[in-house]
């Protein structure tokens, strides 16, 4: 594990959880005493303070980097030159270029690569996936993503150049991946329109922002991303098609209320932002952010020499998508996604959906009225014209 802080404590949490035979060999920090801390904590043989120590250490079959972003190229490279697997936090890179030099460089190393995506392992998630993929929703015409919270817990998030960018980056990566892959990853994302700004926070890089972004199909993919709002972790995807509708609530009020005076109260879910009067813990958060699922996959794909779910791929055209975003945050214009490595469908047609009634009429729409009739609507092949029909 490279990098003892707060995700390297979630995921150790699930790497070492229930009963898994996963086991975390060696601890990789900055710092001697948060390295010798998760040891401790993790039960953990093995903690240096040099990171090629750790990636090097003979017992290490995979390397999971959880470091501030602008060190994970570093960490990436340092992986390639031992030949170790390795699993990457998101954002893989601060901007494309970066993402893809690290994807090029694992995969001239040759080596197992996955993109820890948590949130697009979510049980929810999951299963929506899985009706959408068997068609259950129609066409996908839009998928929304949102996550806000009031912020992050760390200096080097709110610096612009460690980081990357702002809440657009950090948090806008999740929501791309998740619209993304309702949408399907093999449909190329073409442009981009965001609106970005920093309204609250005193930093240079966005607290706040809103996007949409174009898919070759016709679909369109939104991300609604802050670190201004109030009231904790609000995670919600929505997806629309032809023929169906999901909504998801992944943390807050998610079926899981409690009131309490205050007394007694501790811990109640990530970035909750009091622990008093209403409140919306969540169950078992590793299980309900993805962690769980997302490290079976990851471990079950390296034992079957297969890919995972999301790979480093994922994690640099989850980068280009953002890359437009801050482009067109400043252009306000819409933005092409410049993707010069894509291996996904290339030249898919927008269809239309038409649906034909009879040789005549396409039907538009059939409904029951309130006085028990079906009433249908109807456009003439050849003029255009628009009717309506009492049946
Ligand atoms: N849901 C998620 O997938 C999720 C959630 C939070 C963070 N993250 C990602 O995880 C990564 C780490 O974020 P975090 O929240 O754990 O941050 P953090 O600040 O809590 O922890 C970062 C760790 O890196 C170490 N570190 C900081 N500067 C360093 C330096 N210059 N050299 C070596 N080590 C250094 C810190 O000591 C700490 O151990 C980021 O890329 C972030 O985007 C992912």
């Amino acid at each position: 594990m490279l990098g003892s802080g707060f995700i390297g404590r979630f995921y150790a949490d699930s790497l070492q959880g229930q009963r898994s035979r996963d086991k975390i060999v060696s601890i990789y920090s900055r710092r001697e005493e948060s390295a010798k801390k998760f040891a401790e904590d993790y039960n953990c043989d093995h903690w240096t303070t040099n990171m090629e120590e750790a990636i090097n250490h003979p017992d290490v079959d995979m390397v999971c980097i959880s470091l501030p972003n602008n060190l994970h190229e570093a960490a990436v490279l340092a992986c390639c030159k031992a030949k170790k697997a390795v699993m990457c936090t998101k954002p893989l890179g601060r901007n494309a270029e970066e993402a893809q030099r690290m994807m090029e460089a694992v995969e001239k190393a040759g080596i197992f690569n996955g993109y820890l995506e948590d949130l697009v392992y979510t049980p929810k998630f999951l299963k929506a996936l899985q009706s959408v993929k068997a068609g259950a929703l129609g066409k996908i015409l839009w998928a929304k993503s949102r996550e806000t919270h009031p912020g992050p817990h760390s200096d080097w998030f709110w610096d612009k150049e460690q980081a990357g960018g702002g809440c657009m980056l950090d948090l806008g990566c999740h929501c791309v991946e998740i619209a993304r892959s309702f949408i399907g990853k093999d449909i190329k994302p073409v442009e981009v329109m965001c609106w970005a700004d920093t309204q609250v926070k005193p930093i240079d890089a966005e607290d706040h922002a809103i996007g949409l972004v174009k898919y070759e199909n016709g679909a369109i993919g939104q991300f609604e991303v802050s670190w201004t709002f109030r009231g904790g972790l609000d995670l919600r995807d929505e997806v629309m098609g032809s023929e169906g509708t999901i909504w998801l609530n992944s943390f807050l009020r998610t079926g899981f209320d409690m009131f309490t005076t205050g007394k007694g109260a501790d811990y109640v879910a990530e970035k909750a932002e009091s622990n008093s009067g209403w409140l919306f813990p969540v169950g078992d958060e590793l299980n309900e952010l993805g962690y769980n699922h997302m490290f079976a996959d990851m471990f079950n794909a390296v034992e079957a020499g297969k890919a995972p779910q999301e790979t480093f791929y994922d994690g640099y055209v989850v980068n280009a998508i953002l890359d437009a975003a801050y482009r067109s945050a400043a252009s306000k214009q819409w933005e092409p996604v410049k993707l010069p490595v894509w291996r996904g469908q290339e030249g898919v047609q927008k269809e239309k959906a038409l649906t034909s009634y009879n040789d005549q009429f396409y039907l538009i729409k059939e409904e029951m009225t309130h006085f028990g009739s079906q009433k249908l609507i109807l456009k003439d092949k050849k003029t255009g014209e628009i009717i309506e029909k009492v049946l």
